[in-house]
């Protein structure tokens, strides 16, 4: 590289495990994503790769293994303290209030990460900054016609987007999507697709997907996750000849998205 920087691992999985009971859900993954990367981890039901996300958030603590962000030791840190360290994660639709508009649910989600909450007491210099914010957030996602819309008239599709608002109102270092275009519709998920193409490569990248044609489209290294364990790693071109792939989407009746 002419400046002589060397590309710095963002997120460092060593040896990471989940066991339930005797059950090996995340079995012995060693992963390392490296800053500004856009990494998809793959694999049919039940491979493990949510279980593989809780345990980057903190929402579930490892078994086995070390987890690194940016370097530091986060193993032992909670969901909250690896967000403040900069894990950002798309939100479930529970979280968004249907009653609120898009505006209105960015604007919570930027004053949580202020550490202003509900509080009626923001000056009003900081009231300004958090609405150019949140205009800035909503335009960045392709919302900012339907800012002033109720959640509850938003599609499916439009509601994703708007998690990525919010996910991105906390500013994270990393951020996770797991099957962001679950149940959208094909100009929907192109849409989605082409925001996450679309979004700063300050920003690192880690998606759970089953539709390959996103994945192939987005990511620049792929991880095939089969009962709980690294089948492979690799760029797409790799993974999309891979034979021993292949057979495992075959040996679980997955074939046919290897036709994409
Ligand atoms: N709390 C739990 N207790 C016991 N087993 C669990 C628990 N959570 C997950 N598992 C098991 O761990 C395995 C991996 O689950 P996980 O949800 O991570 O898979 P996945 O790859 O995300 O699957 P999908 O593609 O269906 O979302 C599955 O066999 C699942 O049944
Ligand atoms: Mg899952």
């Amino acid at each position: 590289m002419s400046t002589g920087e060397v590309t710095a691992p963002l997120l460092q999985l060593q040896g990471v495990g989940k066991s339930y009971g005797g059950f090996r859900a995340v079995d012995d993954v060693t992963l390392t994503v490296t800053a500004g990367e856009r990494h998809a981890v793959i694999g049919p039901n039940g491979a493990g790769k949510t279980t593989l996300f809780n345990l980057v958030a903190g929402t579930l603590r490892v078994s086995r293994g070390r987890v690194l962000l940016s370097g530091r030791d986060v193993t032992r840190a909670g969901e909250h303290r690896r967000a403040r360290a900069g894990v950002g994660r798309t939100f479930q639709h529970s979280s968004l209030f249907a009653t609120q508009t898009c505006a209105e649910n960015v604007a919570l989600a930027v004053r949580r990460c202020l550490g202003i909450g509900m509080s009626l007491r923001v000056p009003t210099r900081a009231r300004g900054l958090i609405a150019d914010q949140v205009a800035e957030l909503i335009e960045r996602v392709g919302l900012i016609e339907r800012a002033d819309h109720l959640v509850g008239d938003l599609s499916h599709g439009e509601r994703r987007q708007l998690e990525v608002a919010m996910a991105l109102a906390g500013n994270p270092a990393l951020l996770l999507f797991d099957e962001p275009t679950a149940g959208m519709s094909p100009s929907e998920s192109d849409q989605f697709t082409n925001l996450v193409r679309a979004l700063p490569r300050t920003l690192t990248v880690l998606l759970i997907e089953h539709d390959l044609d996103v994945v192939f489209s987005v990511a620049d290294r792929i991880s095939v996750l089969a009962t709980g364990r690294l089948l492979e790693q690799g760029p797409p071109q790799q993974i999309r000849s891979s034979a021993q792939v292949e057979a495992v989407y075959l040996g679980s009746g997955h074939d046919e998205v290897f036709i994409a």
